[in-house]
């Protein structure tokens, strides 16, 4: 393990799932992380997000420009334990499922395919046509993790933070990274009231 974990965010609603990413892998004792944020993510995170860009951009450790390809995390021998795509939009899907490396997002995910590191992504898009699943399969065919941002309901979520920070969670789970507080279903199933019904059934 290095230590170092890139995150990118993209251009995809939801820059909310990479902030609370750089949030708890802020809380991890050892860990550095590569942000980059893509310029349709700057969008995003204006229209969506509590936070600015700069805010944003002071959560990590280290910032790279999606335009500057010569830096470090664009090469396979600047070590990390891998990338995390959140969220992750079907543009940059498609560009790390063709190894179109004209971004830094893009190159350094090709990077972490071909030495064999971890790559989660995180798509958001809905619904989704042929060409979204055949991407799917492509980037899961060269190693990625196809983690679309779903919500579990076991975990009874009060809030949209609660969804979104289970989602990380898990997310992180697949880095080997176990964030503090993460809701696990455990198998008792009496822990918690009955779900009460969204509307009746009439007999
Ligand atoms: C508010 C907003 C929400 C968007 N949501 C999505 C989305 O959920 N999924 C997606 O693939 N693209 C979405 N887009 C479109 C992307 O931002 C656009 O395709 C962009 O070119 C992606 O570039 P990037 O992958 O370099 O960030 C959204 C755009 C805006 C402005």
């Amino acid at each position: 393990m290095t230590g170092r974990i890139i995150v990118a965010i993209t251009g995809a609603s939801g820059a909310q799932y990479g902030i609370a990413a750089l949030l708890a892998l802020r809380e991890q004792p050892g860990i550095e992380t590569h942000l980059v944020l893509t310029r349709a993510a700057r969008a995003t995170i204006s229209a969506e997000a509590d936070m600015s860009v700069e805010q944003v951009r002071d959560l990590a450790d280290v910032v790279h420009s999606d335009n500057d390809l010569g830096s470090a995390i664009a090469s396979g021998s600047f070590r990390t334990d891998g990338m995390l795509v959140a969220p992750c939009s079907v543009k940059t899907l498609s560009g790390i499922a063709n190894c179109y490396d004209d971004t830094l997002v893009v190159r350094a995910a090709d990077v972490v395919l071909k030495e064999r590191r971890r790559l989660v992504l995180l798509v958001r898009e809905t619904p989704l046509h042929a060409t979204h699943l055949r991407l799917m399969t492509e980037v899961t065919t060269a190693g990625a993790v196809v983690m679309p941002p779903v919500p579990a309901f076991y975990t009874r979520p009060a809030s949209v933070d609660d969804i979104v920070t289970h989602t990380v969670g898990r997310a992180l789970d697949l880095f080997g990274i176990d964030i503090a507080g993460l809701r696990r279903w455990t198998g008792d199933r009496g822990h918690s009231p009955t779900p009460t019904p969204i509307r009746a059934v009439e007999s």
